[in-house]
């Protein structure tokens, strides 16, 4: 990283306002809450709950979409694992700004391998980033998909699919597991708020 700041002759420039000071300013920490789960788990309907119930109580936060961002920043990416570490490298680095902005960053990526999300964690200071498992069967998640995609990929018109012919690999220390094959979105939602605050970010 020096070395190619040195190569471009990049200085880091440290603003006038700390991170400290925006935190006061929005009355609470900044933070990611990752997502991460297979496609139709409930990781984005989970996190927009998790959002409405934050923004009730005051907190600047902001949901951080899979599909959506891959429609801009990331529409140049593929779903091979490169590329995928890439999309997640991507993010990363976003929404590191947005918690240096002092915002609750909320992401709904699959996300699916072990070492991208352990590069993501080393991004944060401690306390800062909370990896949470949105744990769902794929067969569970095809009957919830309203995309259709799940039926594409068992007919092999999309490659590389996760939990069907691309692998999903759990983490092994999630801050929270949601069994979300048989838990209520709404309730899951407030173990993540339970958790924040007990995380002391609110
Ligand atoms: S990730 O693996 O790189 O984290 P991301 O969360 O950005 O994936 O995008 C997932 C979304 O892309 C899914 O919800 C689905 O709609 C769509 N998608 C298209 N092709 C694939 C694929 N091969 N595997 C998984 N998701 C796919």
């Amino acid at each position: 990283m020096e070395s190619i700041a040195k190569k471009n002759n990049l200085t880091w420039f440290n603003g006038h306002i700390s991170r400290k000071a925006r935190e006061q300013l929005h009355g609470h920490k900044g933070a990611v809450i990752w997502f991460t789960g297979l496609s139709a788990s409930g990781k984005s309907t989970i996190a927009h709950l998790v959002e409405k119930q934050l923004q009730r109580q005051g907190c600047s936060t902001y949901v951080f979409d899979g599909d959506n961002v891959r429609h801009g920043l990331c529409s140049d990416l593929t779903f091979s694992s490169e590329n995928r570490a890439e999309n997640i490298r991507r993010i990363g680095e976003m929404v590191k700004l947005f918690v240096d902005a002092g915002i609750i960053a909320l992401t709904a990526f699959i996300s699916p391998y072990r070492k991208d999300r352990q590069r993501l964690r080393s991004l944060f200071s401690d306390g800062q980033f909370l990896e949470i498992h949105v744990d769902c069967p794929p067969e569970v998640c095809a009957t919830r998909d309203q995309k259709g995609i799940y039926a594409k990929a068992k007919a092999g018109v999309i490659k590389e699919f996760t939990g069907i012919s691309a692998p999903y690999e759990p983490p092994e220390n999630p801050d929270l597991v949601i069994p979300s094959y048989d838990q209520d979105a709404r309730e899951a939602a407030q173990g993540v708020v339970r958790l924040i605050k007990q995380r002391e970010i609110i």
